[in-house]
C-alpha cells in the first residue's frame, strides 16, 4: 500500500494568505495541515508517499524534504497544471505501480485518522473505498446517492441540486483498476478530469466501491472560517505539552489544556485551553482564550484574543478590544495608534478583510 498526497491548487478562498504561501502549510493546532496528513497516513504504517505538487511546488519541497523526519518516504510528483484530481492520480502511475494506495487531499482534515479505514480496505476485496461525511452544504462538494442497501447509485460533482446530504471527504482507497477509469473518463465542465466521474466509472463498470459514512469530524480547510473551525476541533484533540525551556511566570495562570512550544514565555497573563503557544512566542499582560494558536516568534502584548490563528513572526500590541474568530497572516502587525488625528489606519493585503 502506498500513499498519494495532493498538494497543489491556488487556494483562492483563503487570499491573502495563499499569495505568498501553500494553503496546506499553513498550520492548525501550530502544524501545517499537510504536516498532519503525512503523520495520519503513516499512523496506518502507510510509508512510501508521493505528494502531487503544482506551482508551490519549492515551498512544500522545502517544508517537507525528504520525509524522514515524519519516519516516511516522499517522492514528488509534479503536476504542470491543475487539470483535475484524476489528472493528478494519471501522472502518479509511475510511483504507484501495481500497487494499492490511500489518496489524501493535502487539506483535509478528519477526526481519528485513517487507521480503521486502511485496514478495512485491506480486509476486504473492495476496489476502492470512499469516505462520506454528512453536511449541511453538499452543493460545495462531490456528492452520494445511495441505494437502500447502502451501495451507491451514483456521484456527482457539486451538483446545483444535490441529490443527498453525503459529501465526499478527501480521501479514498484504490486498487489498480483507478488507471482504468482515469484513463477513459473526459474532462468535465470545468475542464478537469474528476475524480468523482472516475469512481462514478468503476461502479458503472461493475467494480467494488464501498462507501464508508465518516462519524467524526471532517473539514476542508478552504477558507478563513475553516481553518478556525479545524483548529478548534484539534486543539481539543491533542494531547497538551509544556516544553521544558518554556516559561510561565508566578503572575501568570496556565491550564490545563494547554500546549506550551519551545521557549515560549507567559508574562502576567491568563492562558486558557485548548490553546497553542508556538516557538519562542512571548504573551505579555494578555488574556488567551479557548481555541487560539499563536505561532511561533510572536509577541502578543495588552490584549485579549479567543478563538484565532495567529501564524509566525506576527504582533498584537495594545488592543482594548477582544480580537475573536480572526485569522493573522505572517510577520503582520495589528496595533493601537495615539496618533492625532484618531482613526482607523491600515495597510491591508489584496483580498483581506478588516471588520470594524
Ligand atoms: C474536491 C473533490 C470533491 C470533494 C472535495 C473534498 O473538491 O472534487 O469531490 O468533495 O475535494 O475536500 P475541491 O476541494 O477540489 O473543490
Amino acid at each position: 500500500m502506498k500513499g498519494l498526497i495532493l498538494s497543489g491548487g491556488k487556494g483562492t478562498r483563503l487570499y491573502p494568505l495563499t499569495y505568498t504561501r501553500a494553503k496546506q502549510l499553513i498550520p492548525v493546532a501550530n502544524k501545517p495541515v499537510l504536516v498532519r496528513v503525512i503523520e495520519a497516513i503513516k499512523e496506518a504504517d502507510v510509508t512510501e508517499i508521493g505528494i502531487v505538487v503544482g506551482h508551490t511546488a519549492p515551498e512544500i519541497q522545502e517544508a517537507l524534504g525528504d520525509g524522514s523526519e515524519w519516519g516516511v518516504k516522499l517522492t514528488y510528483i509534479p503536476q504542470d497544471s491543475p487539470d483535475g484530481l484524476a489528472h493528478a492520480v494519471k501522472i502518479a502511475h509511475d510511483f504507484i505501480g501495481d500497487d494499492s494506495f490511500v489518496m489524501f487531499l493535502g487539506d483535509n482534515v478528519i477526526e481519528g485518522g485513517i487507521s480503521t479505514l486502511i485496514r478495512d480496505f485491506s480486509d476486504n476485496d473492495w476496489n476502492s473505498q470512499i469516505v462520506l461525511k454528512e453536511v449541511e452544504n453538499p452543493s460545495a462538494y462531490g456528492v452520494a446517492e445511495l441505494r437502500e442497501d447502502g451501495s451507491i447509485q451514483q456521484l456527482i460533482e457539486k451538483p446545483e441540486v444535490p441529490p443527498s446530504n453525503l459529501a465526499l471527504v478527501g480521501i479514498y482507497m484504490f486498487d489498480n483498476n483507478i488507471f482504468k477509469a482515469v484513463n477513459s473518463i473526459k474532462p468535465s465542465g470545468r475542464g478537469e478530469l474528476e475524480i468523482t466521474d472516475a469512481i462514478q466509472w468503476l461502479i458503472d463498470n461493475d467494480y467494488t466501491v464501498f462507501p464508508h459514512v465518516h462519524k467524526g469530524w471532517w473539514i476542508d480547510t478552504g477558507k478563513p472560517t475553516d481553518m478556525l473551525e479545524a483548529n478548534s476541533h484539534v486543539l481539543e484533540e491533542i494531547a497538551p505539552t509544556i516544553a521544558e525551556t518554556a516559561e510561565v511566570d508566578s503572575e501568570s495562570t496556565v491550564d490545563a489544556r494547554v500546549t506550551l512550544q519551545d521557549g515560549a514565555k507567559i508574562i502576567n497573563s491568563i492562558v486558557r485551553g485548548p490553546t497553542s503557544i508556538g516557538k519562542n512566542t512571548i504573551i505579555e499582560n494578555s488574556y488567551i482564550g479557548p481555541f487560539t494558536s499563536v505561532y511561533h516568534n510572536c509577541e502578543v502584548r495588552n490584549c485579549e484574543i479567543e478563538r484565532s490563528i495567529i501564524l509566525e513572526n506576527s504582533r498584537v500590541i495594545d488592543i482594548e478590544k477582544t480580537l475573536r474568530d480572526s485569522l493573522i497572516g505572517r510577520n503582520a502587525t495589528v496595533k493601537r495608534s495615539d496618533n492625532k488625528p484618531s482613526g482607523i489606519k491600515m495597510n491591508l493585503g489584496d483580498h483581506g478583510t478588516l471588520w470594524v
